[in-house]
């Protein structure tokens, strides 16, 4: 972790810093909880009214946590002057807003492409980019992916496309930020239970045909891809960049 290594002279300055986006529920709600075990100082963002007061009232006291559509750019410039002014500078983004509504390409909307192109691409695409000039030489940036983006999904065209786009950026990526020691790699879950699968409204009959095409015969847990965003991010993880981990059970090995 860069922020390790910082030489500032306030103690809060000493440790590290990540910013979770979406880290309201789900997976990024289990990672900024994870980071925050380990050491981290911890920003979170989400736009729902809801989420954002139970993340604020559930999670420790001192994660920051910021009201930030990912789809409003001046959105995105509040939130790095309220991440900067409260950690100095990141050693950890964490890219993980997103939503997936699933639907067959005789039914995809311009409303529900654009929702999706808007947040899971050209969201995260800015918010890297405005995150940049307070990241660390030597921090890490995580996105999420999934394995829908490789794998067919009858309904998933919008979704896996808007997801993929990252995924097809992260070598390019990878070479530019290689300079300042930025390790820039994915998480690709497979069927996670989040509140994603009630927001789908996926019935119990229907999780019970996802966890039979899994083989382990399970949905992951938010915890397990935030272990992979952990390590990551982590010195252990110091010569990995440009890669893809995914954390699915092992679904999609398989013909
Ligand atoms: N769960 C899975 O099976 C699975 C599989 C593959 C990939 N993924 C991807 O993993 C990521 C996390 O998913 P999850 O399962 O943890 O889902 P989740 O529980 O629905 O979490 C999504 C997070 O994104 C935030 N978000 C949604 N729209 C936003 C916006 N416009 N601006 C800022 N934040 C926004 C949500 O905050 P609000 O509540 O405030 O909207 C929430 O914090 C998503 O990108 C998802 O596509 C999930």
């Amino acid at each position: 972790m860069g922020g390790l290594t910082r030489s500032f002279s306030n103690e809060r300055f000493a440790m590290p810093a990540a910013l979770v986006t979406g880290g309201t529920t789900g997976i990024g709600r289990a990672t900024a909880e994870l980071l925050h075990a380990r050491g981290y100082q911890v920003a979170v963002t989400g736009q729902n009214p809801e989420s954002l007061a139970r993340a604020q009232s559930e999670l420790p006291g001192d994660v920051l946590v910021v009201r930030s559509d990912g789809r409003v750019l001046s959105d995105t410039d509040a939130l790095m002057s309220a991440v900067s002014a409260r950690f100095g500078s990141l050693d950890l983004l964490f890219l993980n807003a997103g939503i997936f509504r699933p639907a067959p390409v005789a039914e995809v909307t311009e409303e529900s492409f654009d929702e999706h192109a808007d947040l899971n691409f050209k969201g995260q695409y800015f918010t890297l980019q405005k995150a940049l000039p307070f990241m660390n030489d030597g921090g890490s940036i995580v996105l999420t992916v999934g394995i829908g983006s490789r794998r067919g999904t009858p309904g998933a065209t919008v979704g896996a496309a808007s997801r993929g786009a990252l995924l097809a950026m992260l070598p390019s990526l990878a070479l530019e930020l290689a300079p300042r020691r930025i390790r820039v790699n994915a998480v690709s879950p497979g069927a996670t239970d989040t509140p994603l699968l009630n927001k789908l409204g996926v019935s119990e009959s229907g999780r019970d045909a996802m966890r039979s095409k899994i083989p382990f015969e399970r949905f992951g847990s938010g915890q397990e891809v935030a272990e992979a965003v952990a390590f990551l991010a982590s010195d252990a993880a110091g010569y990995i960049t440009g890669q893809d981990i995914t954390v699915a059970g092992g679904y999609g090995l398989g013909a």
